[in-house]
């Protein structure tokens, strides 16, 4: 399966959990690939800061014709994921119409609810020519005990996209083991955001095609 994680709102938590999807994947024993789409490359320093060897290959490739380009890769793995950009239009585009599906980070802020709205116009427009791309929201940095999780959801809900029931949360591991270039799992394998990131997969791979 092909997944754009994708927001033109920047900061949100595409890189972040772009790399523990993929690394996850990796872990079950899935052949994955990583392209980073975003020229920043911020993918590709977080497997220049790793010490260890590399628990799937990443590939820089921000550019427009990345929907073209991806098909020599296709076949060599089970899972890509593309690390999308902020911002920038045409990368976007592209990696939307790359995926199978696209998996859009959103913060629970009512600012990116509202800016949300850029994405799905995105999706929608490439819908056009690609009628079965599938895209859910999920959220990231949820404050633990606190009810914006739900009022979030509740906000998202004025966007006919589906919202996971996994949900990711503000923790602090999350920039430390992206400063050590590893996925939180490799740092705390029991940890709460580790066991997250493993319902995110398994729900989004459980999802109907
Ligand atoms: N669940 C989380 N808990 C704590 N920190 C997080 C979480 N998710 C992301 N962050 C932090 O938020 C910052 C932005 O995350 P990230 O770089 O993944 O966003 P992005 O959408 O890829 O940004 P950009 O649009 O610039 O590419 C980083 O410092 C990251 O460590
Ligand atoms: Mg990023």
């Amino acid at each position: 399966m092909i997944i754009s994680v994708l927001n033109q709102k920047g900061g949100v938590g595409k890189t972040t959990l772009s790399i523990n999807i993929a690394a996850q994947l990796s872990l079950n024993g899935k052949r994955t690939l990583l392209l980073d789409a975003d020229p920043q490359g911020s993918s590709l320093d977080w497997a220049a800061a790793r010490d260890e060897e590399s628990l799937f290959t990443v590939v820089g490739l921000p550019r427009a014709t990345l929907h073209k380009e991806i098909r020599k890769f296709a076949e060599d793995y089970e899972h890509i994921i593309i690390d999308g950009p902020p911002r920038v239009t045409e990368l976007a585009r592209s990696a939307i119409m790359a995926a199978d599906m696209v998996i859009i980070p959103v913060q629970p802020s009512p600012y990116d609810v509202w800016a949300a709205q850029e994405v799905i116009a995105l999706i929608n427009e490439a819908k056009i020519y690609k009628e079965n791309i599938k895209s859910v929201f999920v959220v990231n940095r949820k404050i633990a005990n606190t009810a914006i999780g739900r009022d979030v959801c509740d906000a998202l809900a004025t966007y006919s996209t589906d919202v996971l029931h996994s949900t990711v949360t503000q923790r602090v591991i999350f920039a430390e083991s992206a400063a050590a270039g590893k996925a939180v799992f490799e740092l705390e394998p029991h940890s709460s955001a580790a066991k997250e990131i493993s319902a995110l997969v398994d729900e989004i791979l459980e999802l109907p095609s």
